[in-house]
């Protein structure tokens, strides 16, 4: 059995086989893989009984499912809704740009961050707002997202 079938089969037997497992089940996959490959979707589909155009139909839907290549481990969202826009959002993008060297859409060559733009995040009256992974951070200035990047980064060095 491939690692996807396992996975998928793993998830399955822990959420169950019913229609309202499909989401639980993609996101756990978005986690442990970083992307929702063909393959995945397939085999979800086989495993819920459910047609792969279900399946495609709700992992394209959420901006928060990546079924294209596959994401870096810290994946930053950095809000651009209009807030944020006009609290200088631009210069947080671009201090992120220069730090690691990545247009938003990209991963980083190590496959640690991938650089995303989204819209609103909730944090409207905090911003400008992005989020790494589940983590929110607002009030961003580019001095303040340097050492937010650095924090992750000497995490990374500490685990290693
Ligand atoms: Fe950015 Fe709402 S506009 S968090």
């Amino acid at each position: 059995m491939s690692d996807v079938k396992q996975i998928v089969h793993n998830l399955t037997n822990q959420y169950g086989k019913s229609v309202e497992s499909l989401l639980p089940i993609l996101q756990n996959i978005m986690e442990i893989n970083h992307v929702i490959t063909e393959e995945a979707m397939i085999e979800v589909a086989r495993e819920l009984d459910i047609s792969a155009a279900e399946v495609f139909g709700t992992a394209t839907f959420y901006s928060f499912l990546n079924t294209s290549k596959p994401y870096g481990k810290y994946i930053i969202r950095v809000c651009k809704t209009i807030t944020c826009m006009m609290h200088g959002k631009n210069q947080i993008i671009e201090e992120i740009e220069l730090m690691l060297k990545i247009k938003p859409g990209e991963t980083t060559h190590d496959r640690l961050f991938t650089l995303l733009e989204t819209n609103c995040l909730g944090q409207c009256h905090q911003g400008p707002a992005m989020l790494i992974n589940d983590t929110p951070y607002t009030q961003l200035t580019p001095s303040k997202v340097r050492d937010i990047i650095n924090s992750y980064l000497v995490l990374e060095v500490s685990n290693y």
